[in-house]
């Protein structure tokens, strides 16, 4: 039995089946409607979510199976003061297999020690979303037709950014990727990100801070909303927020196939105005995210010899 923590918990031979099959899924809903008839998926949400917990939730319908779960701390047995690890360890008697959010980094990872069935990192404070990134791979791959050759810009809140470490992590895999981190001086990609991913296995990568010069360099520009949640105070906060506005003029410096991505919700970062690019691929991005979950449920799934399919 396999758990996801980390985008890195699947070889690249792993990952590749694994966007196959999300193509496939794709293409062929219908064979797929009834592989987990009778299996049940717990979300365990502690953190707010709307895209991530509807879409597994939608992922493991669409699949023939059903949900259960709870979407905030509050109103699971947390509030009374419950471990994480003993309330997986009791839902691994009423599920097949779990997806989880926590705010506090390395939560899933303890959920998953005691757990009697597959647990699924949903985002762990700052520091993972790995099936945000499945997402944003699929994304890639599905509108470039590969995952390497590409010069990615990350722009943002990449110090708090979950999703742009777990990206970061993923991409270094693939031949010829640059990295161009775009982001104000306080949030920049943490040091373990810059000194321990980059710098150690050699990637290439500069940190901007206008994001009008990093533009027509650019084969995928990931815009990021600054994570208010993870601030410690509400002014430097206010003074973040919207230090960058992706708009139709700046989208004039880009490449004409250059694609924006988004993991959202968006606050200010992205202009509406900006939604009929065709480059704007961000609501084609939700929608990949469930094709993946739904490979991912399967795989985990089979990977547990759950299913015989
Ligand atoms: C992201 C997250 O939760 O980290 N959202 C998501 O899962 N699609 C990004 C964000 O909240 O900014």
């Amino acid at each position: 039995m396999r758990h996801l923590m980390s985008p890195l918990d699947l070889s690249i031979e792993e990952l590749d089946d694994l966007l196959n099959l999300a193509n496939d899924i794709e293409k062929n809903p219908q064979k797929y409607a009834h592989v987990c008839d009778g299996k049940k998926l717990a979300t365990c949400f502690y953190e707010p979510s709307t895209r991530t917990r509807l879409s597994f939730e939608a992922a493991m319908l669409n699949l023939g199976g059903s949900v259960l779960g709870f979407s905030s701390a509050d109103s699971s047995s947390a509030s009374k003061g419950e471990s994480v690890s003993d309330t997986m360890r009791v839902i691994s008697c009423y599920a097949d297999i779990a997806a989880i959010r926590h705010p506090k980094e390395g939560a899933a990872l303890v959920a998953s020690q005691k757990s009697l069935i597959p647990v699924i990192n949903a985002g762990d404070g700052g520091h993972q979303h790995p099936t945000q990134t499945l997402t944003d791979l699929l994304t890639i791959r599905s509108l470039r037709g590969e995952l390497g050759n590409l010069t990615i810009g990350l722009c943002g809140d990449l110090k708090f950014g979950r999703t742009v470490h777990s990206l970061i992590n993923a991409l270094i895999r693939y031949e010829n990727v640059r990295f161009v981190l775009i982001s104000p001086e306080e949030l920049r990609v943490p040091d373990y990100i810059r000194e321990d991913v980059l710098e150690k296995n050699h990637i290439p990568y500069e940190e901007v801070e206008r994001l009008e010069y990093a533009m027509p360099n650019l084969d995928v520009l990931y815009m990021t909303r600054v994570q208010k949640e993870r601030f410690f105070n509400e002014d430097d906060y206010i003074r973040m927020k919207d230090f960058y506005i992706l708009n139709k003029e700046k989208m004039k410096l880009a490449k004409p196939d250059m694609l924006v991505l988004h993991p959202l919700p968006r606050v200010n970062e992205i202009s509406v105005d900006v939604d009929d690019d065709p480059r704007a691929a961000y609501f084609k991005q939700a929608q990949y995210g469930v094709y993946v979950r739904m490979a991912l449920i399967l795989t985990l799934l089979r990977w547990k010899g759950d299913l015989t399919c």
